[in-house]
This record gives structure tokens, sequence and C-alpha cells, in this order.
């Protein structure tokens, strides 16, 4: 790619000027500060600094240079966030968009085509029957159109006979998954596009719409460019509405999410009948921090609303429940009830601890005393978690109350679940302490510390030259020698292009994130560097002689044994 493109938007853009279009900034001493909008901020933790011009939140440790910021808080691709820049300050990036990526364009060109393909078929005579079907289940044209539902015709090589005139090669079709062996992967059905987090096409999912005995829906099958995994339907054109709430409705098929557009519910997405993988949850991450849970009103809609809201929660996002009466989906329930319902429905959700609660006493059978107790202790378990001492008190009472047992009991049996959970944190905190040992922190310290002087001061670089210092942690060692190569290539070391050097390396982003944010004086005395390096290397050695030893222990062959003597040897005596 050509970096000098890049930087040249980067240093023509003002990281200050433009954070502040999304986050009002004041200055503070050297820096301007903000509320982060990567976490739930309470106080300004985002420090933006004009003379490096990167910003780094000081709380959830987000940071980077002008591209990382608009790629996240837009939701959009590194490239993406390049045009929008690129085109803020004049710079096209004609050559470059099509330089990245090229061997996906062509599908997503291929994908692009066919799902106007479908929706024209939609459209002609021979769509009469599907549309019929639309318009029974209460899909007007507009909905149509905004969904870009489409037909797949009733032959078996219609799309494929298509393609082929537009010269696209079967093999690619059948990678794609939009053929098999020259005929057609979708007949007789109506086609759903699924899009890419940015928008793309690049999958279908089809229903049948007469009485075929055929599964209901088919999907396209995983490829390069689709994976049922990280796909959530919607998700794209979900982001405006969400910033606009403040809050993510997860569904779990399409047709409510399209159903909710039609009452103007668009902060929705869907799971496409799949259990949450982590990587929608971080994609759900990126989109909201509050997520109502809008899951079908059975059982198992019910179940996977408690599974699913305890991953959402421990990923860090607050979690409330819309509860659908029995056997209702989204779909469903806004045809019977309407909109006003369904939008209350959606302002009462619940609180997912509320939720978590209510839920245990489903089928506990108040009669016999053992399932009263497991559901009393059950109930007690989860108030222990809870921070919030009132409603710890009220759902007490109601317990109290339900069961006819005196609030002291409950309340004693709370306590002591409470002491127990203490212990359990304090045992498993003291083992972590015991477990980081002295030197490893030591050695930690000074390769960060040394780091950061390379990034900020050109005579440490010298020194890890000339030292040929070696790191033992591929991290730090790969880190340093991309800070010493940009150096060589660039003549100095700009922190805020360093960013976008470094894009495609995620493992050394994230290091360089957090050296970078030591904010430590620039500069520094030669006493202090070689001490550094001491420490550095007289820890990488005793490491790789623990590994050789390891190594040797494990190793038949007796002359294999002598070499890896050598090497320790050697090592030991500095050569
Ligand atoms: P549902 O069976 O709840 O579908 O499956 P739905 O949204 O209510 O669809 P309609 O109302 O019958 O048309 C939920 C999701 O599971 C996936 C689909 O993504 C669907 O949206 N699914 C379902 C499949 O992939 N294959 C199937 O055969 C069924
Ligand atoms: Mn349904």
């Amino acid at each position: 790619m050509n970096q000098n493109t890049v930087n040249e938007i980067r240093s023509k853009i003002d990281i200050v000027e433009l954070i502040s279009e999304y986050v009002p900034l004041t200055k503070k001493g050297q820096y301007y500060w903000g509320i982060c909008p990567f976490h739930n901020d309470k106080n300004p933790s985002m420090s933006v600094d004009e003379k490096r011009q990167t910003y780094t939140c000081w709380s959830c440790h987000n940071s980077g240079n002008v591209f990382n910021f608009v790629e996240q808080i837009e939701n959009i691709s590194f490239k993406e966030a390049l045009k929008k820049l690129g085109d803020k300050v004049g710079i096209q990036l004609d050559g470059y968009s099509s330089t990245i990526n090229t061997k996906y364009n062509k599908y997503y060109e291929i994908y692009d085509i066919t799902s106007k393909y479908y929706q024209l078929m939609l459209n002609t005579d021979k769509g009469e029957k599907a549309k019929e079907y639309l318009k029974n289940r209460g899909i007007d044209n507009e909905t149509i159109k905004e969904f870009g539902i489409g037909l797949a015709l009733n032959d078996k090589d219609k799309l494929v006979k298509y393609l082929k005139e537009k010269k696209y090669d079967i093999n690619t079709l059948n990678d794609l998954g939009l053929a098999n062996n020259d005929i057609d992967t979708f007949i007789n059905r109506i086609i759903f596009p699924l899009d890419d987090r940015s928008g793309r096409v690049v999958g279908f999912s089809g229903r049948i719409y007469d009485n075929s005995k055929m599964s209901k829906y088919m999907n396209t099958k995983e490829t390069p460019i689709f994976r049922k995994g990280t796909c959530l339907y919607h998700y794209n054109s979900s982001k405006e509405y969400v910033r606009e709430s403040k809050y993510v409705i997860v569904m779990e098929g399409f047709m409510d999410v399209i159903r909710a557009s039609t009452i103007g519910v668009k902060n929705t997405i869907a799971l496409m009948g799949t259990a949450l993988t982590d990587e929608q949850i971080s994609l759900i991450k990126k989109l909201s921090l509050n997520v109502y849970l809008c899951l079908d009103g059975d059982k198992p809609g019910q179940d996977a609303d408690l599974h699913n809201g305890e991953l959402l929660e421990k990923a860090g996002l607050n979690v409330k429940v819309v509860c659908l009466s029995d056997d209702e989906d989204p779909d469903s329930y806004i045809l019977k009830y309407g909109e006003g319902k369904f939008k209350s429905l959606v302002m009462g959700a619940v609180n997912f601890s509320d939720f978590k609660i209510n839920s245990l006493k489903t089928n506990v059978n108040f009669e016999s005393d053992i399932e009263l107790a497991k559901y009393v202790n059950n109930v007690i378990k989860e108030v222990s978690e809870l921070k919030d001492e009132i409603r710890c008190e009220i759902i007490l009472k109601k317990l109290a109350n339900e069961t006819n047992l005196s609030y002291n009991t409950l309340e004693k049996k709370l306590n002591e679940y409470k002491s127990l959970d203490e212990e359990g944190k304090k045992k498993s905190l003291d083992n972590l302490l015991k477990k980081k040992d002295a030197k490893k922190d030591k050695y930690i310290k000074a390769s960060e510390e040394f780091i950061y002087y390379m990034l900020f001061n050109p005579k440490v670089i010298k020194v890890y030259d000339s030292k040929k210092l070696y790191f033992i942690d591929s991290n730090y060692r790969n880190l340093a020698a991309e800070i010493s190569y940009y150096y060589h290539e660039y003549g100095d070391i700009n922190i805020a292009d360093f960013y976008t050097y470094l894009n495609d390396k995620k493992e050394l982003l994230d290091v360089f994130n957090q050296i970078q944010a030591l904010n430590m004086d620039e500069e520094i005395s030669d006493v202090t560097i070689m001490e550094y390096v001491k420490v550095i290397s007289d820890y990488s050695m005793r490491q790789e002689i623990k590994r050789l030893e390891e190594m040797m222990r494990k190793e038949p062959d007796e002359l294999e044994k002598i070499k890896i003597l050598e090497k320790i040897r050697k090592l030991r005596i500095g050569e």
C-alpha cells in the first residue's frame, strides 16, 4: 500500500478537531480531555495529544491515530476510514482501494450482481406468486426494496446461465455457493440478501413460499467472504438507528427484524438462528454497550435469553430482556398485538438480573420442601452478586413473602454467600500474586520502558542496533525490530503514522498501545539505558537456557544433546 498517501492524509487532519466533531474536548495541561466513546465512561478518561496526534483512553486503553478513531466510532473498516478522511482533505484514493483485497473484490461484485438479479426476478410475471406470499405476510413494496428481497425462479440454472453470460467462471460460482455443478443453489425460493458489517452482500438466505416439503430456509454455505458465526442480519443498516436510540435490539430471525422495521423499529439485528459467538459479541459491542434481547417467547427462546444474556454481561454489556408472551416471536407479536403494544413492551424491558431471578421460579413446585429450598438458595446466590443493596433488600423481602420464610433467615444466608464469595475472590487473588515473579516483573518493566524510549529517542535505537538486543518475548522482539526498521526507512518515528504502519499486525498493535501509553519523559540517561539492556539480556538469556535445557532433557539423540549443550555454554559465556 502507498504509505505516503496515507500519511499525507493523516497529517492534513488535526486529531483534536476531528475528535471534537464527536466528543466535546477541554484542554487541561498538555492534553485535551473528553468522555471516551468506546466504553461506558463517566469522567473524561480520554486524552488527545495534539503534539503526537494520538488519543489514549486511560480507562479502557483504546488508543490510536485519526484513522483508528474514525474506524471505531463509525464502525467502518480501515479502508473506509481512509476514504472518508481522504475525501475530507481532497485526496482521492482510487488506485489505493483497488489494491486492497483484490482477491475478494470479484466475489463481492458477483454477489452484488446476483442480488440485483434476484430482485429483478421478483418483479417479473414469474414473481407474482412470491409477491402474493409477501403481501399476505404484510410485507409491502417499500419493505421489499429496503431489505433487497428477491426471488430465485423455479428453474434449475437461470442464475448460472445469467452469470456465465457475464463471463464469470463456473468454478468461482461453485466456490461462492451460488451453484453446484452447473445447477443453481437457490431454486424457487424468496431470497433475502445477507450483508457483512460494511453493508456488502456476502450471502443469501432463501425461504420456501409454497407448500414445498423442503427445509424452510436455506443459507449460503461458508465461503471466504461468508461465515455464519460472524454474520448478524441488518448489522450495517442498524448503525445509525442504534446511535440514535443508544441501544440495539437482538432478535432471533430476520423476519423479526423485517417486521419491526415496518413499524419504524430499526435499531435491530438478528442472530440467524444460531448460538451467539465471540465474534458476534464483539461486533455487538462495537454497535452499542446496551443490548435488549428480544428472542422468541417460547421455552428455547427463554433459555437462549438466559444463555446469551450471560455471555453478553460477561463481555461487559448492559443487558435487558424484552419478554414476549408465550410462543410469539417479534414478528407474530407485532402482527397480533400491533405497534403500540410492542413498543411499550420494549420500553418496559427488564434488567437481565431480574429476568434471571424471575426465571428461577419457572416450574418450581412450591409444595415440595426440596424444590423450594433449592429455589431459595438459587435466588440468594444471584442476589449475592448484585451491588445495589436496596435492590437486594427488595428481592429478599419478596422472597420472604413468597416462601413464608423469615427475612432474617434469608439475610443470614445471603451474608454467608457473600463471605464465601469474598474468600473465593481473595484466594484467587493470592494465587495470582504468588504467580507473579519479581524477576519477570523487572524484565517486563525494563523491556517496555526500553521500547518506549526507542520510540522517542533515536539514541536508544542505536543502542538496540549495536547491542543486537534480544527479547525473549516475541511481541517485544518483533515490535523493537519494527521500530528500528521504521526508523532506518523513514528517518524518524512519527507516532501517529506508526499506528498506521502496525495496522495489520494486531498483536504488536496491542503491545504498542500499552507501551506508548507509559507517557514518560522523552529524555533518558545513558546509565539507565544500560541498566535496561542488562536486565533484558540477563532475563532473556536465562529463559533461553531454561528452554534449551528442557529441550535437551527430551532429546533422545546423544549427538543432538551435545549440540544443545554447546549452545548453552556459548550463551553462558555471552557469545
Ligand atoms: P425461525 O424459524 O424463528 O424463522 O428461525 P422466522 O424468522 O420465524 O421465519 P418465518 O417467520 O417462519 O419466515 C429463526 C432463524 O433461524 C434461521 C433463519 O435465519 C431464521 O431467521 N433458520 C431457520 C435457518 O437458517 N434454517 C431454517 O430452516 C430455519
Ligand atoms: Mn417467525
